[in-house]
């Protein structure tokens, strides 16, 4: 595995590996690496002949420079997990490479950054979306792949992708979870053990939301309600939001017609966590 910073040598290699015909799965992270993103990883190495990783704490998608600060950097333990998991080229740039002093280019996909995530974290997806583009630029792959945990991501990233005609196939992937259901993530580990076991809260509303479906229930403000009766059975969980909507737009539906999305944020203690679930009217 090659491990490198600078942007211009991965696009000199990237571009010489397509003139071979090597197919390039390309999976961006901010690192602090987890299952989830080892099974994005295992999925890349599957369908591609060539992978390659970014680790990137962009700190453009960050509200607070406090949790910029604060994340996660264990690149030498990220760096052994992508080689053990067959990653052919891991690319690591800095913020200064990224965003040289005369950078002022921003990427917006206006409506689907509206809620949810977006109104809680303002300039959050503008910033997702903006390494992304640049991301997609230098590397050039032929796949990306994303987590479907962040789903509100992921809609944002296929718009762009065909909104600004990327020449990517973007595949997103189920969400990898823990025991309990809690989906992998690398905020867990700032949980308690305590916190831990109470998190499972989150996943566990969606699934009350998802049997209440089964039960016959299609109206959205009633899955709402049990969302938010699950979550605030336990202590020290607080939700943020609860929402049902239609999975391409992303906006609140008042009925559960074929498919819609469930969409969840809530704090344990001081983490905030986020989970979804793709449902279906049965
Ligand atoms: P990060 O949080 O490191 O996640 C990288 C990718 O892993 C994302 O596509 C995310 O959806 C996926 N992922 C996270 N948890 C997962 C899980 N439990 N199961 C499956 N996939 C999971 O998301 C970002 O980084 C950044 O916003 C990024 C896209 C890299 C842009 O900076």
């Amino acid at each position: 595995m090659r491990i490198n910073q600078d942007p211009r040598a991965v696009q000199r290699i990237t571009g010489k590996r397509r003139r071979k015909g090597i197919t390039i799965g390309f999976v961006p992270t901010m690192g602090a690496l987890h299952e989830g993103h080892l099974y994005l990883i295992q999925k890349a190495r599957r369908e591609n002949t060539c992978v390659i990783v970014s680790i990137f704490v962009n700190p453009l998608q960050f509200h607070r420079t406090r949790d910029y600060a604060s994340y996660p950097r264990p690149l030498g333990r990220d760096a052994t997990l992508a080689r053990a998991a067959g990653v052919h080229f891991l690319f690591t740039p800095d913020a200064r490479a990224l965003y040289p002093p005369s950078f002022q280019t921003t990427v917006c996909v206006a409506r689907l950054a509206r809620r949810w995530e977006g109104a809680s974290r303002p300039g959050h997806f503008r910033g997702v979306a903006t390494v992304v583009a640049q991301l997609l630029h230098l590397v050039q792959p032929d796949v990306a792949y994303f987590g479907e945990k962040d789903a509100q991501q992921a809609r944002i990233i296929q718009q762009l992708v065909l909104d600004l005609h990327f020449p990517v196939r973007v595949v997103v992937l189920p969400t990898v979870r823990e025991q309990g259901g809690l989906a992998a993530s690398s905020r867990n580990s700032r949980l308690s053990p305590s916190e831990r076991r109470r998190a499972c809260v989150v996943y566990e509303a969606l699934q009350a939301a998802r049997r209440l479906i089964e039960c016959g229930e299609h109206r959205g403000a009633a899955l709402r309600r049990r969302m938010k009766a699950v979550v605030a059975r336990v202590a020290g969980a607080r939700l943020e939001y609860a929402a049902v909507v239609d999975p391409e737009t992303l906006e609140p539906v008042s009925r559960v017609r074929g498919a819609a999305r469930l969409l969840i944020a809530a704090w344990i203690g001081k983490v905030r966590l986020i989970d979804t679930l793709l449902v279906k009217d049965t």
